[in-house]
């Protein structure tokens, strides 16, 4: 966009004097909304189809608006559009050079609607769209867990409560978890996307509009759902986005717990996983070093998506009906969002399948950490114990084996029964990793038959969504 742009603004109408320049480039919206282009476009060819159906256009000047709104998209696609700041916004910036290129009939495109029901139709069409390819993105990442989860389901791990060893885990359990998570946040997107696609047009600015138009007809050619049922709400409330922010927030969420887990995983002091090379970058300074900062910038940008979703919701709190130009600062948090989620959802779902487990390290860890200890009381209790005299017994014997640096598995018998005179010959059968994993064997337990079970019940979802 050049500073000495003389393009007068469509509304100019009424105005004595030349817009202030710093007022010029603080209204302008078109160096980001120009991002809506094609939904713009799009829009505008299905306004015009309705307006000469509706007899307000006749049919050679629909034909020659159609003609020159697709060769102006081939124009903007190649890099070859002029942007002026001076028309403001994407919708005059293309309607000017529609009128350039084919004349009068270009100046009857704006009949009957207003930018305000026009962005509210772009922006949900933009995001339509921007849904659709983050849900396609998440079934990715669920499958590469899925798979992930298949193979490693007898791997043992410990799993943690307050970082510390609690009781050991397969770890395609643990990859399931994560599934779960990624399940309920397609769920929300989903969900969204219903309130998402209905259709703002023919709202015009506010009242609507009192040509005869057929709103069931360019809802129909733009594949929303159904036309909006009120004018003013229509091109005012953008809690669709501020939806749409929240899920994304919560996503986030989501994976930058993953990319924690990573992290601390590919610490030497956890050293359960390593990350291919690709996903990872050195130390200018210290030679040894190799950072996973695929996941730490996945952690790093939750932050800026939940600044969103502050800056959409505060936006919009005081707005009252109906358009208000405060709306025209949705733009820039939303598309980030969108960005943010999909980079962050790319990143984790080329990256996430393809770690290296270090199996023997998560087996040691499980070991060394007294994960079986609840294994223990509960054989007590079957033997008679009451659960809480045997959380006792437990606990005596292990702080024994941190004394003596021994897990409870490798104490001989007699040592085990100078702690309770109910433990016998089989308690070695439920001391061992191997036997606490199996013993979990329910619906939502982490027994390796039961995660091979959630495995093919999420295959089933996928495949019937695929
Ligand atoms: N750029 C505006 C926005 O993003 C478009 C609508 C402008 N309408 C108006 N009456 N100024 O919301």
């Amino acid at each position: 966009m050049t500073d000495k742009d003389t393009t007068q603004p469509l509304w100019s109408g009424r105005f004595t004097e030349a817009t202030d320049a710093f007022v010029e480039a603080f209204t302008a919206s078109a160096h980001f909304d120009r991002r809506l282009y094609r939904q713009d476009i799009r829009g505008s060819m299905a306004h015009a189809r309705m307006l000469a159906a509706a007899g307000v256009l006749n049919d050679a000047e629909r034909d020659s608006i159609l003609q020159g709104l697709t060769e102006i998209e081939s124009e903007i696609d190649a890099g070859k559009f002029h942007w002026s700041p001076a028309l403001e916004d994407v919708h005059m910036n293309i309607e000017k050079r529609l009128t350039e290129r084919i004349g009068e009939a270009g100046k009857k495109l704006h009949t009957g609607r207003s930018r305000n029901d026009q962005i509210a139709t772009d922006i949900r069409l933009y995001l339509r769209e921007a849904i659709a390819t983050i849900a396609a993105e998440l079934m990715r990442f669920q499958r590469g867990l899925v798979e992930l989860a298949e193979r490693e389901a007898q791997t043992i791990m410990p799993g943690f409560t307050h970082l510390q060893v609690a009781q050991p885990l397969s770890f395609g359990h643990h990859m399931l978890a994560w599934y779960e998570m990624l399940v309920r946040d397609q769920e929300r997107m989903e969900d969204c996307q219903r309130r998402v696609n209905v259709m703002p047009l023919g709202a015009a600015a506010l009242a609507g509009t009192s040509y005869p138009i057929d709103r069931s007809m360019t809802c129909a050619e733009l594949g929303f759902d159904r036309p909006s049922n009120n004018s003013l709400d229509a091109v005012s409330d953008r809690d669709f986005a501020i939806e749409f922010t929240a899920a994304a927030a919560i996503l986030l969420t989501h994976t930058s717990r993953m990319a924690e887990e990573m992290i601390l995983w590919t610490s030497p002091m956890f050293d359960f996983i390593d990350l291919p090379d690709r996903f990872c970058t050195g130390s200018s300074i210290m030679p040894q070093k190799k950072n996973p900062d695929v996941a730490e910038l996945v952690r790093g940008k939750t932050a800026r998506v939940n600044g969103h979703l502050m800056a959409l919701l505060t936006l919009m709190k005081s707005q009252p009906l109906a358009y208000n130009r405060d709306n025209q600062e949705d733009k820039e948090p939303l598309f980030d969002t969108v960005d943010t989620v999909q980079a962050s959802l790319r990143a984790f779902a080329d990256m996430v399948p393809a770690m290296g487990l270090k199996r023997e390290n998560m087996y040691g860890a499980a070991k060394k950490g007294f994960a079986t200890a609840t294994d223990l009381a509960d054989y007590l209790v079957r033997k008679d114990v009451p659960f809480r005299d045997a959380h006792a017994i437990v606990g005596a014997a292990v702080r024994h084996g941190v004394d003596i640096g021994m897990d409870l598995a490798d104490m001989d018998l007699a040592t085990l029964q100078g702690f309770s005179d109910a433990i016998g010959e089989d308690v070695y059968e439920v001391l061992t990793l191997e036997g606490s994993l199996a013993a979990r064997d329910h619906l939502g337990g982490t027994a390796p038959q039961q995660v091979r079970a959630q495995v093919a019940k999420a295959r089933e979802r996928l495949d019937s969504l695929a």
